[in-house]
């Protein structure tokens, strides 16, 4: 008996291990820098993510992957791996180990988009028309660089008569049949249980901080526990010994469908597509939503367990009608509600925090459906990825939205390192669209989404004192460029929110107390 609880003991240590993102200096938040190239990730953590306490990047996938330039390169075929050399869209290898370098030396972790369930489309076709110009073959499902031959992939064991998955309630098909047409990896198989870990384990000795893993439900997660249990620890340059990668993984589960997040909880955490859809609708007031329900957000709602769950109001796919949620996801294309959601996401404890930095792109929507879903980013005519400029004003030119430098967003990225580990509490709310709460005594966030103006005394856990809204304005020195909230020695302080205000809610915390 005593044994056995050891035992449970120590593989729950274990497992927990890939659940902790390991960011450093009480950095609490990832920014997904959704195809950015790496010598701008590097210069971007060194001048910007560091300074505003950003934790992490996620980066789009590194390998080599296929080129598609009919008519213009879509963001998708970095999805589409040709092999496990390091070159991308993005870059080669020694800009990627120089990013690594340089952002681990200023404490902003990196996660690496692996894509380890599949290779190329079916039709990928023939010859050098990848990233790094590898020979592949896609019809004889040969990609030599791994190596990977026809018996890698489940062709054998996948039932339907397409090839693909038919069904999204048969569990066998989900797995073992092609996604979209992806060439399906045999992941049971020792060889690619192999060659995807020592992939993993290239760029984890590299000194990135672990990975977002895509299409999991498109995999066995004993296969996945096979091919994690074979990675390295992180790289004690950067990280303490013993530390485990962070995982997590891309599940799409809404509810509805045999396959469950939860079958994956064991190996690290999930991305919690629920909050973004169910965040979505009620910002944007459908279907009777209001932010008043948001006073039991979270586990209450039916969510996965805190300490598995990653949460983002969008994500790379979402944000053009891929993947879960729908039209009532909210992105930068709205940008008065994202800023609403973003606030709130942050200001709550739960989950791990994903703030998501898009590029602009022709959105142009026919019957619900954008018809320039596919459009790639901002790139030159022979096809390369522009670099991202920066503007004297801070944002982004050149189609690059830097959703993570509006500043609403990163003041509400700093807000989250401040109240840290403090609980939710001072919940208020008007039974409508007007709430407000807190996180101990160290933040205190209102909102009006209602149609009408706020104007409330609350009692807001704070220390006496006057403070900058950090929606508003900055703390700049010992000023505030925005509005300042006075708080009474009772806590309490008075609000007035009009509803037509350019950003209807307001947040202050410790660090932006004025003396
Ligand atoms: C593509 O064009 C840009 C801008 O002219 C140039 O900087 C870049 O080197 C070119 N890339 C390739 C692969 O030719
Ligand atoms: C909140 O909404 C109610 C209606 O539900 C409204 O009467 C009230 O004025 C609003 N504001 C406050 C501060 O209660």
């Amino acid at each position: 008996m005593k044994m056995k609880l050891l035992i449970f003991v120590a593989l729950l240590g274990l497992s927990l291990a890939q659940h902790s993102p390991h960011t450093k200096h009480g950095r609490t938040s990832i920014v997904h820098l959704f195809e950015w190239r790496w010598a701008d990730i590097a210069a971007e953590c060194e001048r910007y993510l560091a300074p505003n306490g950003y934790g992490g990047v996620q980066i789009s996938p590194p390998n080599e992957h296929i080129v598609v330039s009919s008519p213009w390169r879509p963001w998708w075929e970095r999805y589409q791996p040709i092999g496990y050399n390091l070159c991308s869209r993005s870059g080669n290898e020694q800009e990627l180990q120089d990013m690594i370098t340089r952002c681990n030396n200023v404490g902003v972790n990196i996660y690496v988009d692996a894509v380890i369930n599949h290779m190329c489309g079916s039709g990928g076709g023939e010859g050098h028309h990848s990233s790094c110009g590898s020979y592949f073959n896609a019809h004889k499902k040969d990609f030599p660089t791994v190596p990977y031959s026809a018996m890698d992939f489940n062709d054998g064991k996948c039932k339907t008569g397409s090839g693909n998955i038919e069904s999204y309630n048969d569990i066998n098909q989900v797995r073992d049949c092609r996604l979209v047409s992806l060439l399906d990896l045999a992941l049971e198989k020792e060889h690619v249980r192999a060659k995807t870990a020592d992939y993993m384990n290239k760029l984890i000795d590299m000194g990135v901080a672990g990975f977002r893993v895509d299409a999991c439900k498109h995999m066995w997660p004993g296969d996945m526990k096979a091919v994690f249990d074979r990675m390295h620890n992180l790289n004690t340059h950067w990280f303490a010994g013993g530390s485990r990668p962070f995982i997590f993984q891309e599940v799409i589960d809404l509810g509805g469908e045999p396959i469950q997040s939860r079958e994956y909880f064991g190996l690290g955490r999930v991305t919690e597509f629920k909050y973004g859809a169910r965040l979505g609708n009620i910002v944007r007031k459908w279907n009777g939503e209001k932010l008043s329900y948001l006073k039991n957000w979270g586990e209450g709602w039916g969510f996965m367990p805190n300490d598995k769950a990653v949460v983002f109001v969008d994500n790379h796919d979402n944000q053009r009608g891929h993947g879960a949620g729908g039209a009532a996801i909210v992105t930068f294309w709205d940008s008065r509600l994202y800023k609403m959601a973003m606030a709130l996401m942050l200001a709550h404890p739960y989950g791990v925090t994903r703030v998501m930095s898009s590029f602009r792109w022709d959105r142009r929507i026919v019957n619900g459906k954008d018809q320039n879903d596919w459009m790639g980013p901002p790139s030159f005519s022979n096809g390369s990825t522009k670099p991202v400029p920066i503007n004297p004003d801070t944002t982004c030119g050149d189609g690059w939205v830097c959703e993570h430098r509006w500043r609403q967003i990163r003041n509400m990225v700093i807000f989250r390192n401040v109240v840290n580990g403090q609980p939710f509490s001072n919940w208020w709310d008007n039974q409508s669209n007007q709430i407000a709460f807190g996180r101990g005594n160290q933040g205190f966030l209102v909102i009006n989404n209602d149609d009408w103006n706020l104007d409330v005394t609350l009692n807001t856990g704070l220390p006496a004192g006057t403070y900058c809204d950090v929606i508003s304005g900055d703390k700049n020195e010992n000023r505030c460029t925005g509005k300042q909230v006075q708080v009474g020695g009772d806590g309490r302080a008075h609000f007035q929110i009009s509803n037509m205000a350019e950003d209807p809610f307001m947040a202050i915390h410790a660090e932006s107390k004025l003396c």
